[in-house]
């Protein structure tokens, strides 16, 4: 057998952990959750569901990843063969591999944009518009840069047409992101986590600072953003949307549910602790999320457009807040370019030390079940990301089709799977020896019952949910776009299944002979 790779240093691992969390959610996502659920008072099941779900689903994660480290193996597939005798498990393990690497097909391309717009800004050909009234004019040539970019303006129902422009910064996004994961856990991802991390904080504080001393001809401060932001709206709290929002940002910004915690943590050493580790990780991601996340783009949104504009900004979506609003309010104050230089590199950052996550659990997957040697690993996902971002790149509807089966159903699904295998399947007595071992800070016993009980059961209430609200309504939608997104869903399920009798039938050789 191949020796199993390590992370290098404890900081390393926990920088590593925190480059994982950390991306465009904390920066976009979080900002346009919370101001559409209720502002401040978006916070109350936002701290919930991260004390029931978030924290103890991270923990999970941990132990089984170190669970199945321990044996040489990294991903879901091998864990919950051990876990659960019964031939299916592997195959539900493979969702562990499934969801990131989907992800990972349309996440690569959305980091290409914010390199493509960093650099851009650096050599000053994003929009420059005089200050106008009215919103949505104002923004209207950075919303056409965007549709040009991607090439939204196509004339054809089917395809996308962005420009060549586009997709060579793609290609160079992706060749990075390959270049990390050749150099390998430690020389590759570890250490550039060290150099991201912490200038994804100093960017971060450098635009804070300026968003703080911004003001507007008609006089509004960064007061009247985080007074946007955080006045809490208490009758929010009876809608169950609000909590399904904040349950899914949890998830979301966590990273947890969808396996990717679980191939990190498998780089451990057997003996190493989970429960601190798990912890460090999760408080440097919401310190990203709440504090940093929430003190940019939202204010300096409010600041230049009023409450109503970033109202509508906002409704529009992430996209909108973080691709128009900031680079048109960089547009009009000194410096600016420098200031959208780093917002965009500072996203770039976010996204490729996610991405790179993303793509480690197919990494581990060929070089624990089939011995593919890393290289082979790597060219391997290499040729399958370049041959299949051209999904997303250019059909249309399918980046968003893909999103919603992985990036909100998928790991939903995963996460239940984890809890029940591990505290149900398994034994809850073993699964709490396994949480609690060699640990450097104690897991309050209440998780036992969190795990145990609560997470689950709270799954399986966000996914009924699921089910009476969005599903009908997506599965009635149908167009070209969604039925090649979907199939091409189903053929790397297929190819999973595939891989994995084959992965299966060596080893039963093997232990015969
Ligand atoms: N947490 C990341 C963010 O906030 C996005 C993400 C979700 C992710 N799941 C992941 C990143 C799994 C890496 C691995 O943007």
């Amino acid at each position: 057998m191949i020796k199993r790779e390590h992370w290098g240093s404890r900081i390393g691992l926990i920088l590593a952990v925190a480059g994982n969390a950390i991306g465009l959610g904390n920066f976009l996502r979080f900002p346009v959750q919370a101001a559409d659920n209720g502002g401040g008072a978006f916070m109350i099941p936002y701290m919930i569901s991260l004390l029931l779900l978030g924290i103890p689903l991270l923990w999970i994660e941990w132990a089984l990843g170190r669970y199945g480290g321990a044996k040489g193996h990294g991903t879901a597939v091998a864990v919950f063969d051990y876990m659960w005798k019964n031939p299916v498990a592997k195959y539900l393990g493979f969702l562990g591999v499934l969801i990131p690497l989907i992800v990972v097909v349309y996440y690569t391309y959305i980091e290409s944009w914010t390199l493509l717009y960093s650099l851009s800004s650096l050599i000053d050909s994003l929009p420059s518009t005089p200050m106008t009234d009215g919103v949505e004019n104002y923004l209207k040539p950075f919303e056409n840069f965007l549709v040009e970019k991607i090439g939204l303006n196509s004339e054809s129902s089917i395809f996308l047409m962005p420009p060549l422009e586009t997709y060579i910064f793609f290609l160079i996004t992706l060749l990075m992101n390959l270049y990390i994961l050749y150099r390998g856990v430690s020389a590759g991802i570890e250490k550039v986590a060290k150099f991201a991390m912490p200038a994804i904080f100093i960017m971060a504080i450098i635009l804070m600072v300026r968003v703080f001393t911004l003001t507007s001809p008609d006089g509004r401060n960064f007061l009247d953003g985080l007074g946007f932001l955080w006045n809490p709206d208490f009758s929010a709290l009876s809608n169950p949307k609000v909590w399904l929002a904040a349950a899914g940002q949890v998830f979301f910004t966590l990273s947890v549910g969808f396996g990717a915690i679980l191939t990190y943590a498998s780089y451990i050493k057997p003996k190493d602790d989970i429960a601190l580790n798990g912890l460090a990780g999760a408080s440097v991601n919401e310190f990203a999320e709440v504090i940093l996340g929430g003190s940019i783009a939202i204010t300096a949104s409010v600041i230049f457009f009023g409450i109503a504009g970033t109202e509508l900004i906002a409704s529009k979506g992430a996209f909108n807040l973080g691709f128009m609003s900031l680079p048109a309010i960089f547009a009009n104050i000194p410096f600016g370019q420098f200031f959208s230089f780093i917002w965009f590199l500072l996203l770039f950052f976010a996204g490729i030390t996610s991405s790179i996550a993303l793509s480690q659990p197919a990494i581990a997957f060929l070089e624990d079940e089939l011995g593919f040697s890393r290289q082979k690993a790597v060219f391997s996902l290499g040729a399958f990301l370049f041959i299949t971002a051209h999904i997303p790149i250019f059909i249309k509807g399918a980046l968003d089709e893909l999103d919603f089966w992985v990036g909100t159903f998928g790991l939903v699904i995963f996460a239940l799977l984890e809890a029940v295998l591990f505290f149900w399947i398994y034994d809850s007595k073993k699964a709490w020896q396994e949480l609690t071992r060699d640990n450097d800070i104690k897991i309050p016993d209440i998780f036992y019952y969190i795990m145990k009980y609560v997470a689950p059961g709270l799954l399986l209430v966000i996914l009924g949910f699921w089910a009476v609200e969005k599903l009908p309504e997506k599965l009635s939608q149908s167009s070209a776009g969604i039925w090649i997104a979907r199939g091409f869903i189903l053929a790397v399920l297929i190819l999973g299944i595939v891989l994995i009798k084959i992965a299966w039938s060596r080893r039963n050789e093997r232990a015969s002979a």
